[in-house]
Parts: structure tokens; sequence; C-alpha cells
């Protein structure tokens, strides 16, 4: 029986992962810092300092700055981020999102969310989807972002499950990585992802049926 579902949040449940690169690469071309999409797929899973530290590194600039200007510069990012998410309505829920929750609820498996993003609770407040959660990891408490396993092992601990019988569910290599070594079931979604143990092209094939029945067929 499947102990719980552990969901990321940005770029699985809504497309939030999309205003985090629009506010990073401003902030990043303010420092004469170029980032593309594809460079925005390294800065998936990982928090915000580890993000400001890697795009400081493509341009060289690590150096430059004292670790206190470090902190307005993740603040200056977050704030416009922050901009960005004032527009987020529950019509931002991405295609098949909503279906699969109902579905997972109809069988009274618990719902985790495993985000290590500070503003997961605005974000999930505004898609007005908090009731769907029995229990959400608090990123603030998390010492180590993804790929460390730590907050899909807190959000099963929170939901009382066994990981090994947890599947969680991911849009980013490095939250793929975590969920492995969670030793949790990993479906992942979007590109890239060999990782995972069930990979799909976008949420809306995320169809509960079909996921039981690869959590059923796994191999360990
Ligand atoms: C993750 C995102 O969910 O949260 C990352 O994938 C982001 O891109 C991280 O950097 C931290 O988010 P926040 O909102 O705390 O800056
Ligand atoms: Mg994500």
């Amino acid at each position: 029986k499947i102990e719980a579902v552990v969901f990321d949040l940005d770029g699985v449940i809504t497309d939030t992962a999309h205003y985090h690169y629009l506010a990073w690469k401003d902030l990043a071309e303010d420092l004469g810092i170029f980032i593309d999409e594809k460079f925005n797929e390294n800065l998936k899973g990982i928090s915000r300092m580890d993000s400001l530290e890697l795009i400081l590194k493509e341009g060289n600039r690590q150096e430059d700055f004292t670790s206190e200007e470090k902190e307005e510069l993740a603040a200056k990012k977050n704030s416009h981020y922050c901009e960005l998410l004032k527009q987020l309505t529950p019509k931002d829920i991405l295609p098949g999102v909503q279906e699969l929750l109902t579905a997972i609820k109809a069988e009274g498996i618990p719902i985790g969310l495993a985000s290590v993003s500070k503003n997961a609770m605005t974000v999930l407040n505004a898609l007005n989807l908090v009731e769907e959660f029995h229990y959400c990891a608090d990123a603030a408490k998390i010492a180590n972002s993804k790929p460390d396993p730590e907050i899909f092992l807190t959000a099963c601990e929170g939901l009382d499950a066994t990981p090994s019988m947890s599947i969680g569910i991911e849009d980013a290599s490095a939250g793929v990585q975590a969920i492995k070594a969670a030793g949790m079931f990993a479906v992942g979604v979007g590109e890239s992802l060999d990782e995972a143990d069930y990979l799909l092209k976008d949420t809306s094939e995320l169809v509960w049926e079909l996921i039981k029945v690869s959590f059923a067929n796994r191999k360990n």
C-alpha cells in the first residue's frame, strides 16, 4: 500500500519555476551576467542563496561581494519574485494536478509538500490548495537543499510514512536525485530526468491509475 505522495511545488504544481527564472535573470543582468533557460535548469530545486552563488560563479563574480551584499542581492531577487507571485490564481494550477490530488485524496493517502522555497505557503494560498496537503515541510528548517534527501525525508516523517512505500513528484534533476536518495519512488515531470523511476513529459500525464501501476511494477 502506498503510504504517501510528496509533491515538489515550483514547476510541478504551478509554473512558478518560470517566475524564479525571470527574477534571477533580471538580477543577473544588473550584475552583467547573462543566464538562459538552460542554465536555469541548474537553479531548480536549490535554495535562494545557493542559486545566487551559482549565478555569481557563472559571471566569475563570486569574490566581488561581501556576505551582506549577497544577502541584499538575494532579497532584491525575492522581492521581484514576490511581485510576480501577485498575479498567481487557482487558474495557474498546472493541467492534471487538481485531478491527481483529488484521486489520491479519494484513496485516503496522505499528501505532502517538499519545497525548499520560503514562499511555498504564499504560493499554495494563491492557488487555494493549502487544504489539500496534510503536511508541508518547512523550508526554513531544512539545512540541506536538494539533491540532499532531507526535505523529502522530513515530509515522509511528518506524514508518518515509510519512504520506500512513498512516491515523490519532481520537475528538477536535483529533486529527482533527492527523492531517490530518500529511498522513495521518483516520478519525474519534464526533460533530462533520467534518474526518475517513472518519467512523464508534462503534468497532464500525471494520471493516478498509471502512477500506481508503475509503482507496483517498480524494481528495488
Ligand atoms: C525551489 C525552486 O522550489 O525553491 C528554486 O525550485 C528556488 O528555484 C528555491 O530557488 C528557493 O525559493 P525561495 O522562494 O525561498 O527563494
Ligand atoms: Mg521544482
